[in-house]
Order: C-alpha cells, then sequence, then structure tokens
C-alpha cells in the first residue's frame, strides 16, 4: 500500500497528489509516468510523475471518468493500493538555448519536469500556459520560478489573451525565435502548435497519452502511428518529436474510447 502524504485542490476538475514511493521516488526522471490503481479491483490510471524528490511522488489528476473520481475520493492519510514506475522513455532532453513550453489546460502538468529540466540544465524558457478559466492555469507560482516569460490565455477572458494558446504563440512569434516547443494538452491543441510551428520552422516535442493498459508494450492500446510506423506510447514514449504524428488518428480513438469510459461509468456508478 502506498500512503497519501499531501492532496491539493488545484480547481474544481483537478487535484494534486503527493504519495509515498520510494522506489519509484527515487528512479524517476523527467518524462517518466507510473501506473496507479486505487484499490485490488481498480483500473490502472497512467499519470505522469510531476515532481518527486527521495521518497514521495507528486501525480495531477483531472476528475474524468469513474476511476478518477474514485481517486479523488482519497484523503491525505489514505492509501493506494498500487503503484507502479517509473515508466516511459525519459524526455530527450535537447541542446538547445531558448525554449517555449506551451500547456493547454491539464497538460501543464506533464511539461512541468520537462520544461524545469530545460532551465536546470541552463536554456532559457518562456512559457504559454492556456485554460479555459483563470483557475484551469494550473501551476503558474511554480513555473515563474523557473520561467522568463509567461504568457496567459483563457477561453473566457478571465485572465491574459481571451482565446487559445496558439493565438498567443502567433503574437510571441513576431519577435522571438525558438529553438524547440514542447507543446502539451489537448489533441487538437498539439495538432495546431504542430502547424503553427511548423510554419515559423520551430521543432515541437509533444507527450501523448492514448488509452493505456498494461503500460509495458504487450496490449498494443496506446499504438501511435508516426512517420507510418507504429509506435507504443507506454515504452517508445510518451514524450515524442511531433513531426510525422497522426494526430487524426489518434483524436479518432479518442472519440471511440469517450463513448466507452462513459458507458463504463455509468454501469459502475449504477451498481
Ligand atoms: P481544454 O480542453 O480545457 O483545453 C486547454 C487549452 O488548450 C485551451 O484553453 C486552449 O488554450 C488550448 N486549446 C484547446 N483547443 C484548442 C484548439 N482547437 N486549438 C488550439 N488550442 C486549443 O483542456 P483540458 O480539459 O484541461 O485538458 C484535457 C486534455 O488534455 C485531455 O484531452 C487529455 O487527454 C489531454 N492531456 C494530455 C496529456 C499529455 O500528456 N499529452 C496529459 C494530460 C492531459
Ligand atoms: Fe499496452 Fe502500451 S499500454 S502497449
Amino acid at each position: 500500500m502506498y500512503k497519501i502524504i499531501r492532496k491539493e485542490i488545484l480547481n474544481v476538475d483537478v487535484e494534486l497528489m503527493e504519495i509515498e514511493a520510494p522506489l519509484v521516488a527515487r528512479n524517476a526522471l523527467p518524462g517518466n509516468f507510473l501506473i496507479i490503481r486505487v484499490d485490488e479491483d481498480g483500473e490502472r490510471i497512467p499519470l505522469t510523475i510531476v515532481e518527486h524528490d527521495l521518497k514521495n511522488v507528486t501525480i495531477i489528476y483531472q476528475k474524468l471518468g469513474y476511476s478518477t473520481k474514485l481517486l479523488s475520493q482519497k484523503e491525505a492519510g489514505d492509501s493506494l493500493f498500487d503503484v507502479v514506475g517509473p515508466l516511459g522513455q525519459a524526455s530527450h532532453i535537447r541542446d538547445v538555448k531558448r525554449v517555449l513550453g506551451i500547456a493547454g489546460g491539464v497538460g501543464a502538468a506533464p511539461l512541468y519536469p520537462q520544461l524545469k529540466e530545460y532551465a536546470k540544465r541552463g536554456a532559457k524558457v518562456d512559457l504559454i500556459i492556456g485554460g479555459r478559466t483563470k483557475e484551469h492555469l494550473i501551476l503558474l507560482d511554480k513555473y515563474k520560478e523557473f520561467c522568463d516569460t509567461v504568457y496567459c490565455a483563457t477561453d473566457d477572458g478571465s485572465s491574459g489573451i481571451k482565446g487559445f494558446v496558439t493565438q498567443v504563440a502567433e503574437i510571441v512569434y513576431q519577435n522571438y525565435k525558438y529553438d524547440l516547443a514542447i507543446a502539451i494538452g489537448p489533441l487538437i491543441m498539439m495538432k495546431n502548435c504542430v502547424i503553427l510551428n511548423e510554419k515559423y520552422d520551430i521543432e515541437t516535442d509533444v507527450s501523448l497519452n492514448p488509452i493505456m493498459i498494461d503500460g509495458t508494450g504487450m496490449c498494443g492500446n496506446c499504438r501511435v502511428t508516426i512517420n507510418g510506423e507504429t509506435k507504443f506510447a507506454c515504452v517508445d514514449g510518451p514524450d515524442f518529436p511531433a513531426k510525422g504524428i497522426d494526430f487524426d488518428e489518434l483524436m479518432a480513438r479518442q472519440k471511440y474510447y469517450n463513448h466507452e469510459e462513459d458507458h463504463i461509468c455509468k454501469m459502475k456508478l449504477s451498481k
């Protein structure tokens, strides 16, 4: 069993948990994720390791489906049944001088360890962060600790520019040139960031989170097509250079699972 050390409500949809898992914590690198099970019968939930020390790991989750809502019922002092990790490839940290992070909604959580690592290695780092409302701009204070400039966008205009992160990027690119952008958020956001960045000749890395089951490359569920080749997000990623990723295929598969998740949720909740 893995003890929950701390729980923090980040907004109405998103929460943070610090969990005692020393073996995972001691071996974690930026880009790694873990899979948790809330109880013995629980679904396996893959989540990025947002922060860690030598004893504890921090995760951030959005209360979307049955299992994350179940996780949300746990409090500090309670325990989780299973924490497996660190999983996946560590982020490939490139030798670059100027990096732009682009975070959409809860995508700010997986972006955080990568962008922080670039800053730690001496790169000049800026951030564009977007969310539905001001409350949906998570980890802002923590990003400000190492980012030179943080630009905000909200769908409702409650903070920063009223609009999407891509609209802010279009303005920023008029004045600044970046060696690399890392875009993490909804698939449509990442796809649009990649299209925009190609126009400005900026390479982009993304993080993909297709539905995962085993997290070890066995089930094939997290497959993605990149330059015509099949890759598995759990063992080959979840971070990838964006060039050649078939985002349309990923979005089509995600739509299918949205329906399935809803269906399963209703069945379980009606027990
Ligand atoms: P959201 O739908 O609220 O969008 C967040 C922001 O993304 C928006 O405010 C906007 O700035 C930008 N955005 C949205 N649509 C866009 C478009 N068409 N063009 C350009 N920018 C756009 O996001 P959310 O509900 O907080 O995030 C949930 C999504 O993020 C889920 O789909 C989830 O799968 C994904 N996610 C991805 C990862 C990952 O590792 N890639 C991790 C966690 C969550
Ligand atoms: Fe099964 Fe990746 S989750 S292959």
